[in-house]
């Protein structure tokens, strides 16, 4: 079996190997320039780990994993527009270091190259995991409209919120695990419930991505913290503030989501110090746990024996406790 940093690297390698010295330079660039700036990879390393608990060479699910990758990263493209974002991985959003335009057009074409990726596999296998593939690309897509929507209504349940971070970020984690089974030979039973450990563990993935962009270190978030709440985004801590505030706390929490014109930094400032004087940090903290557990029921069901699965328990342990 490989390791983590193995299959890290066999990423990285064939991220750089990718043939992106294309023109026009206006629409490669940014491709470029995203996909070099590193992040977790989380995703195509869950397809790989899948993969490698059935089959010993991974390489026939490299390209199909380097898909996912840029499907992750074009969203990500689109996602820092909608959310008017400015910083990503540390550096200036492509919307911001070239335009609006560019980042719908290059986004656009890193989507297509995700199909393309994807579709380098095992033919027998490839209408399934296109179907599989296509049905979450539209999930993520009804995810990240009820996102912007929840923006502009105070409303919103958390039952709501769960199915939108389920829609928007869970169901890509999901379809991570469950293309690298497939692929790798998995039983219908295996594929299905490393689906199940990857919804639950993107639940708790995206609960503690709404937790760092108040509570993170910049430096290591590589976002701008406050964002979700410049954008009054109904995440699990403000839906939480609003039903646990006293009446004193929901008036001034509502008057900071009402204010159009206040000052940015003092609006993240007082937000934050309501959020902590409520406790929702601690509440999303224990969500996160109780998601994590859910997660770890669906491995075991996973057959196969606990040592060949301990790879991806590792991996939900140190998402739980992620820092960026
Ligand atoms: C960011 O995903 C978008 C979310 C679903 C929260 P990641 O946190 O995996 O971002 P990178 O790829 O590591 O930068
Ligand atoms: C991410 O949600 C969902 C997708 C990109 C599909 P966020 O908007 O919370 O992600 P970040 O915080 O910008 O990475
Ligand atoms: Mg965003
Ligand atoms: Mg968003
Ligand atoms: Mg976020």
């Amino acid at each position: 079996m490989y390791s983590s940093k193995e299959l890290l690297q066999t990423l990285e390698d064939a991220i750089k190997a990718l043939p992106l010295e294309c023109e026009p330079k206006g629409l490669y660039e940014p491709i470029r320039y995203v996909l070099s700036l590193g992040g977790k990879r989380i995703r195509p390393a869950l397809m790989l780990m899948a993969y490698n608990l059935y089959r010993e060479d991974i390489t026939p699910c490299v390209m199909p994993a380097i898909g996912l990758e840029i499907y992750h990263n074009f969203t990500l493209l689109h996602d820092d527009l909608m959310d008017r974002a400015e910083v990503r991985r540390g550096k200036t959003c492509v919307h911001l270091k070239w335009d609006d335009n560019t980042a719908i057009l290059s986004g656009d074409n890193m989507l297509v190259l995700a199909f393309k990726y994807m579709m380098q596999c095992d033919s027998t296998k490839m209408a399934e995991i296109m179907h599989t593939f296509t049905k979450t690309t539209i999930e993520i897509n009804e995810g990240q409209q009820y996102d912007i929507d929840f923006e502009s209504r105070n409303d919103v349940s958390e039952e709501e919120y769960i199915e939108m971070i389920r829609l928007k970020t869970s169901v890509l984690l999901a379809c991570a695990l469950q293309i690298g089974a497939t692929l790798g030979g998995a039983s219908e039973e295996d594929a299905q419930a490393l689906y199940r450990f990857g919804e639950r563990l993107g639940l708790a993935f995206q609960l503690q991505d709404d937790y760092l962009d108040v509570y993170g270190n910049p430096d290591v978030f590589g976002k701008r913290i406050g964002g979700d709440i410049l954008c009054n985004k109904k995440t699990f801590m403000l839906i939480n503030a609003l039903r646990h505030a006293s009446t004193e706390e929901h008036d001034e929490l509502q008057k900071w989501i009402d204010n159009k014109d206040c000052n940015p930094d003092e609006k993240i400032q007082a937000v934050t110090a309501l959020f902590s004087k409520i406790g929702v940090d601690k509440l999303a903290q224990k969500r996160i746990n109780e998601y994590s557990a859910e997660a770890e029921t669906y491995l075991n069901k996973v057959n196969l024996p606990k040592e060949r699965k301990q790879i991806l328990q590792d991996i939900a342990h140190k998402l739980m406790g992620r820092q960026n």
